[in-house]
């Protein structure tokens, strides 16, 4: 099973040479990776100890960045301390409209009547 920390004991872990971060309680330790981070060192170190799962997010990090990441995993947070996950499904759902009749209409519609109207003019002036 994955080792645990709480919070508590993350938040400790916030220094140059013993740093630990949460992303979607999963804790990481960056210590060795500090000098690698193509974002820098600062942005690492200002996070150093705390949950960082916005910011991580936010950033829009790459796929490459989730496969490297994995490289740090030290553990999880205590379950009772978990906060919720937006996963990058969860946004893909939020953000993708659902295919219904009424949207493809919308869409489609008016380029169709707008063609249907040309034909007809087109065919009343070269009959
Ligand atoms: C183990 C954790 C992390 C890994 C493996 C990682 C990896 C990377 C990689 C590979 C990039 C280059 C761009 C890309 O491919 O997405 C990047 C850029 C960046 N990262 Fe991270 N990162 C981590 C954690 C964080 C955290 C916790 C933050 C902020 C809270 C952060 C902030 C940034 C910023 C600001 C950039 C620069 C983005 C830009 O120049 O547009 N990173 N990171």
């Amino acid at each position: 099973m994955a080792a645990q920390f709480t919070r508590k004991e993350v938040e400790a872990r916030n220094q140059r040479d013993n740093a630990a971060i949460i992303i979607d309680n999963v804790v990481y330790d960056v210590t060795p990776f500090f000098d690698d981070h193509p974002g820098g060192v600062e942005v690492l170190l200002d996070n150093a100890g705390k949950d960082a799962s916005q910011c991580f997010h936010d950033v829009g990090h790459s796929e490459i960045a989730l496969e490297w990441r994995q490289q740090f995993v030290a553990g999880e947070v205590v379950p009772e301390e978990h906060w919720p996950v937006r996963s990058r499904d969860q946004q893909a759902q939020q953000a993708a409209e659902p295919l219904t009749l009424a949207t493809l209409i919308s869409v489609w519609g008016p380029p169709l009547v707008l063609a249907a109207l040309a034909a007809l003019f087109y065919m009343y002036l070269f009959p």
